[in-house]
């Protein structure tokens, strides 16, 4: 069987490519500092790490063994702070994220129904995107538009008073 070793090393390297900017830029900033010195290290972990989610829209392994490299910090380590912080992501997110507010006045308004309505019309559960990457379906706390409970949002969008039987009309409007 032939070894596709190369190909693959070469495939990772142009995969790792914006980010191995992203590190430049900030080897560049630090020119005068002990980049190594732990403060330095978690000064510059978390803007690389935002930087790094921008150009690929989650944190890949790769690039997260990549920048722990860099910053001479283990993997846990690494982790340990894409895992403390909701804003960063370890999976690939849809094109569309549905929030749907859990708090108290959406929960007591019906919020779980509307939960287990995405969750059919979409077939899968919060906290996981549909395999064509269309969708992210999540879960949050209060989104301050307790008025209009039980409130969803997608994107940018705000659905407030929603009853579980215009859930699907509303996701047609994102499926094309
Ligand atoms: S509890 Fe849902 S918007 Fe406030």
């Amino acid at each position: 069987m032939d070894c596709q070793c190369g190909e693959q090393r070469e495939d990772l390297q142009k995969f790792l490519q914006p980010l191995e900017e992203i590190l430049t830029e900030y080897e560049k900033s630090s020119e005068n500092e002990q980049l190594f010195e732990n403060e330095q290290k978690e000064k510059h972990l978390i803007p690389i790490l935002q930087e790094a989610q921008e150009e690929y829209d989650y944190l890949p392994q790769d690039a997260l063994r990549r920048i722990a490299g860099h910053l001479d910090l283990s993997m846990s380590e690494i982790y340990g702070v894409v895992t403390f912080y909701t804003q960063f992501h370890l999976q690939p997110r849809g094109e569309h994220i549905i929030q749907i507010c859990t708090g108290t006045a959406c929960h007591v308004r019906g919020a779980e129904e509307i939960v287990r309505e995405m969750e059919k019309e979409l077939g899968i559960s919060s906290g996981e995107t549909t395999d064509d990457l269309k969708f992210t379906l999540s879960t949050v706390a209060c989104i301050g538009a307790c008025g209009l409970a039980p409130v969803i949002m997608i994107n940018e969008e705000t659905y407030g008073r929603l009853t579980p039987d215009e859930v699907p009309e509303i996701l047609n409007q994102y499926k094309s």
